[in-house]
């Protein structure tokens, strides 16, 4: 991969993009950064607390500029996004400006839902299964803007979804 590529990680709310974000950046041996943690770090409230408190599109303002600091940080090289960062058109220019490459990982609804019914993050975008599954179908749309996409089945283990991901990539950079 061309050093000067950053991987952004997309995707809806429960398919795995801050685990395996991670775990890809520790495999490529590079730093790996989570959207919704350096919001929650420098507005000390989470995406969550701001969604509720001041609404969502206030919330994609912080968001927006957030992910322009990140980018402007060299130091991050894989960048995991919160699940409506991809949808907003002005974060996808953004992203190809900085020459991102970005891999939706596509997660059947069923097991976003479970994860998000289940976990202890709040999600105030998806407070029902109906109103959550209405969103991912009308966000799909916009995931499949990116450069590739990883499907993800009921028994995926994040290691075998890195080492996926670096297959394709490396196939991709030899094309180039
Ligand atoms: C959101 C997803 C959340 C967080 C915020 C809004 C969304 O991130 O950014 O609650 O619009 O899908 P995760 O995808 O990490 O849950």
């Amino acid at each position: 991969m061309n050093h000067n590529c950053r991987i952004v990680i997309v995707g809806f709310m429960g398919c795995g993009k801050t685990s395996v974000g991670r775990r890809l950046a520790r495999a490529l041996g590079v730093g790996s950064i989570d959207l919704d943690s350096f919001i929650t770090k420098h507005e000390r409230r989470s995406p969550a607390e701001i969604i509720e408190t001041d609404g969502e599109p206030a919330f994609r303002k912080i968001e927006s500029r957030a992910l322009r600091k990140v980018l402007e940080d060299s130091s991050s090289s894989v960048i995991s996004l919160g699940g409506g960062a991809w949808t907003i058109e002005a974060n996808r220019t953004l992203a190809a400006d900085y020459n991102c490459f970005s891999v939706w990982l596509d997660a059947p609804f069923e097991i976003c839902w479970k994860r998000i019914a289940g976990g202890n993050t709040n999600r105030p975008l998806a407070p029902n299964r109906r109103n959550a599954k209405s969103l991912y179908e009308s966000r799909r749309k916009d995931y499949k803007r990116a450069n590739l996409r990883i499907g993800i089945g009921p028994r995926a283990v994040v290691e075998n979804t890195v080492m996926r991901i670096i297959s394709e990539i490396e196939k991709v950079s030899e094309t180039k």
